[in-house]
């Protein structure tokens, strides 16, 4: 089984299938297409389906010279059929894994796709999943799954987890070009895994089992998540000794050992940082050990939408204005720079606050046309700026119009730093 494989790994002549065609699903499909691979994918949702079929991307990484012509040399298609298995070679499963309103992590995108994978899945195959999840998933809930009397992994089929590492709206690193980190569930299912992703992927790093692989994406994550709340509070500190974070931070990055630099911000958001470290938390819970620094992060990200509207409060006080009536505008909605996703965005935390304080809201985001959230529907306004008496930027996207933000605005709060440089009183930074 493991020679065939690895043969129509080599010759390009395996089927690829990935499941879920998100921000993660959609650019891998398209690097194995890219290298050659016929790739199906495989979604719920009908809307992304058709878009993919028809040549319509809607991935802003993956550009559109790139992918109309895969879908049109018939490289790249999509269903919402799982019986497509029955002609695949590999599939992976890249699935959302979001956590419960209680913090614990919801399985249930990956019990429902393994559940359909089950049906169809035959001897010969590699499975591989992505989604982040907790260390011991792959062996625990997907293993079980497929495992059999007659079909054993490392034998008659593959099993593999690779932890993705995208960074939408990051134009230096791509899928291609982020090292491919995968664990296997037995030494042959990691050399299957290693080998299949070396075909379309640039560098590929095998370790040892799949709770390892698990475990690096969650070790990322994690740093990343309380290093932010080390910046954040720091932020808080140096706002009560009226010093400028960013300015400290910019000159302590000067070190060239011993120090990395993180920024404070409006709060955490995304489909990652928010959330995975949780999925470390809620294992270790299991082991009898508490994730303190985790919990500690957690707390202190999850006060900064507050800290800002307190700033904004606070900042219009101090022009005459209470809160309640006041013209807000919110720059930026998505949880990033230079890229269209809202989910756990804190600018949806700071409309609501600022709203509660009976604040009238408008926003402008060019990534975002439309903003849905909790009953309401909101409409992006570069217009309403002009009236705004406070304008807030919580997100710094590169093609905002500072300059004319600083003309029309008769007070910014900046929580990006996205106005380095400019010394104004009207400013005030996080
Ligand atoms: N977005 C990122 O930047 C990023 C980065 C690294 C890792 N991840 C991880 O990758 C995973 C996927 O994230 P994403 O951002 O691509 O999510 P996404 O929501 O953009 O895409 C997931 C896709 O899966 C589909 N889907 C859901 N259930 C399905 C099922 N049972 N069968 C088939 N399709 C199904 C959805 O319709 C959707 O199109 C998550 O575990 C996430 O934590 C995301």
């Amino acid at each position: 089984m493991k020679q065939m494989l690895e043969e129509k790994l080599r010759n390009r002549k395996a089927k690829v299938g990935i499941v879920g065609l998100g921000y993660v699903g959609l650019p891998l499909a398209v690097e194995f297409a890219k290298a050659g691979f016929e790739v199906v994918g495989i979604d719920l949702d009908e809307s992304k389906v058709a878009k993919v079929n028809a040549g319509d991307c809607y991935i802003a990484d993956i550009p559109a010279g790139v992918f109309k012509p895969l879908v049109a040399a018939g490289k790249l298609r999509a269903t919402t059929d799982f019986g497509a298995i029955t002609e695949l070679d590999t599939v992976n499963i890249c699935v959302p894994t979001p956590l419960r309103k209680t913090k614990d992590p919801d399985m249930s995108y990956i019990i429902s796709a393994c559940q359909q994978i089950a049906k169809y899945f035959h001897k010969g195959m590699l499975v591989i999943l992505e989604s982040t999840t907790y260390p011991g998933t792959t062996a625990e809930i997907v293993l079980p799954m497929l495992e059999a009397e007659d079909i054993k992994v490392g034998r008659d089929f593959f099993l593999c987890f690779s932890p993705e590492r995208v960074d939408p709206g990051n134009p230096k690193y791509q899928t291609a070009n982020i090292p491919k980190v995968v664990g296997g569930s037995t030494p042959a299912c990691t050399e299957v895994g290693a080998l299949f992703y070396s075909q379309a992927l640039e560098i590929v790093v095998p370790v040892s089992s799949t709770q390892v692989a698990e475990m690096v994406k969650l070790l990322e994550n994690t740093f990343r998540m309380i290093n932010i709340g080390l910046a954040n509070e720091i932020a808080m500190m140096c706002g009560r000794m009226n010093i400028n974070v960013w300015e400290v931070i910019e000159a302590a990055a000067t070190k060239p050992f011993g120090f990395m630099p993180f920024y404070p911000g409006p709060g955490l958001g995304g489909h990652c940082i928010p959330i995975d470290p949780f999925y470390l938390s809620w294992k270790t819970k299991q082991a009898g050990i508490e994730a303190r620094f985790i919990e500690l992060a957690g707390h202190i990200n999850g006060q900064m939408p507050m800290f800002v509207v307190d700033k904004v409060q606070n900042a219009l006080n101090d022009h005459g204005k209470p809160v309640k009536g006041s013209r807000i505008h919110i720059l930026g909605v998505a949880y990033k720079k230079d890229i269209d996703d809202v989910r756990e965005s804190p600018a949806l935390d700071i409309i609501q606050l600022l709203e509660r304080r009976g604040a009238k809201l408008s926003y402008s985001d060019p990534y975002v046309p439309h903003l849905r959230f909790d009953s309401k529907e909101l409409c992006s306004d570069e217009a309403s700026m002009a009236q705004a008496d406070c304008v807030v930027i919580v997100t710094d996207h590169s093609g905002f119009d500072y300059k004319a933000v600083m003309e029309k605005a008769p007070l910014i709060v900046d929580t990006r730093n996205a106005l380095k440089g400019v010394v104004s009183d009207k400013i005030v930074r996080l």
